[in-house]
């Protein structure tokens, strides 16, 4: 029900933009709520991707599964060999223009692992993807989108397991490859100190690098090569220093972005202040295309942390060990740099087998 009201408000935006009501009959409307799909005699044609190809510099790609390379009449042993050792890490994935890191929940479309004469189709991933360099990219992208009426996708490191950064028959922007970092100071009615500039692929392990080089620390997730900007923060961003600095969305002064007319805005608390509250947690993929993000950056300090596993033998295991843990908790908090670590105990307590 709630998919289907989003469906209507949607085609009724766009036909507001692109048509005037008095000259379009009702059915119309019907027509314009469906994106194209690949087969529709409408859909883009090849010369017609090409053109979109030059205007970003040849930097298009038509999405491919990862699978295929083990699939008739692609099949390719040493291709597919690798692949499928690789399947369960992560870099095949972040490093790929469409692929995402959850094949499975993507409806497992092309399983490597399935016998070669098994079907193999993009499925939910998207049909062709843009690797942005910088918002004129992204503006390309959406006014082809718009125009074709075709559906976007935005993907940083894929890192998602609903599928945010999917979209089946798609044009994907793809933000990985945008890796500047800078620290400046900062200074505006909300906040005046030191913080980041981050283009929108930047992942958590390459900020940590830098801030620790700068005796600074920044918010950002747990795994080391998840993205820290764009839908990380679009969902909150949840992390290790939680506890003492708030979420990643709490710490956020700016975004650069694109929107979904192709405008490139600044949205901070100032100035374009109902997107920068949307992008703070308001759903990845949604409001606007994140070129890049500003954030506060914190000066450096003790760090420490811990974990507690046990195995749930019975229930009263279980509660005896969760006491203990509470109790304990008193004393971690007297140890320097553990009371930033509150998400950590909350993971920990919770981590029974
Ligand atoms: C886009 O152009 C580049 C460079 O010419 C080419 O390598 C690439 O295959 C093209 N992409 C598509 C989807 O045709
Ligand atoms: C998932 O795949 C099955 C076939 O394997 C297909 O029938 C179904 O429509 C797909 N569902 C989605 C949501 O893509
Ligand atoms: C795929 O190959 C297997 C093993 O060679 C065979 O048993 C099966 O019938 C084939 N399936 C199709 C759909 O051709
Ligand atoms: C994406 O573009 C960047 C910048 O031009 C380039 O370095 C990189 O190799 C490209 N990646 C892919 C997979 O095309
Ligand atoms: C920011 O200001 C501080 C204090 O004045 C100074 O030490 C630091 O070098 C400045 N940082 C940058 C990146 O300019
Ligand atoms: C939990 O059980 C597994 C399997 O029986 C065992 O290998 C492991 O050492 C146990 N862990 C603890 C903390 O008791």
């Amino acid at each position: 029900m709630v998919h289907l009201l989003f469906a209507v408000s949607f085609a009724v935006s766009i036909w507001v933009e692109t048509s005037n009501a008095s000259a379009v009959p009702s059915n119309h409307f019907t027509v314009l709520a469906c994106h194209r799909l690949p087969g529709d005699h409408d859909w883009p044609s090849h010369a017609e991707w090409t053109r979109l190809n030059a205007t970003v510099g040849g930097r298009l790609t038509a999405g491919v599964p990862l699978g295929q390379v083990c699939q008739t009449p692609d099949y390719d042993t040493d291709a597919c060999d690798q692949v499928q050792e690789q399947w369960t890490q992560v870099p095949i994935y972040f490093q790929n223009p469409v692929n995402v890191m959850s094949p499975y929940r993507q409806n497992n479309s092309c399983n490597p692992f399935s016998l070669p004469n098994s079907t193999c189709i993009l499925g939910n991933i998207a049909s062709y993807a843009i690797n942005i360099t910088g918002a004129a990219d992204a503006i390309a992208g959406v006014k082809f989108a718009m125009k074709k009426n075709i559906r976007l996708s935005v993907k940083n490191t894929g890192h998602d397991y609903i599928g945010l950064s999917a979209g089946r028959s798609s044009l994907g922007l793809w933000t990985h490859n945008l890796k500047s970092i800078s620290f400046f100071n900062y200074s505006s009615s909300v906040y005046t100190g030191p913080a980041v500039r981050l283009g929108a692929g930047v992942q958590a392990i390459e900020l940590y690098g830098s801030a620790t080089e700068k005796n600074l620390r920044v918010t950002a997730g747990y795994c080391p090569t998840g993205g820290v900007v764009g839908g990380y923060v679009q969902t909150a961003g949840r992390g290790p220093l939680e506890g003492q600095y708030g979420l990643a969305a709490d710490n956020t002064l700016e975004f650069e972005v694109v929107t979904t007319k192709g405008e490139h805005l600044v949205a901070n608390p100032e100035q374009n202040s109902n997107l920068f509250w949307a992008l703070n947690g308001g759903g990845g993929g949604t409001y606007a295309i994140v070129i890049s993000q500003t954030t506060r950056a914190h000066a450096d300090r003790p760090v420490a942390g811990g974990s507690l596993t046990f195995n749930k033998t019975d229930d009263d295991t279980f509660y005896s060990a969760i006491e203990a843990w509470q109790k304990h908790l008193l004393v971690f908090d007297d140890i320097a740099g553990w009371n930033c670590e509150r998400a950590s105990t909350t993971t920990a307590s919770a981590s029974t087998r």
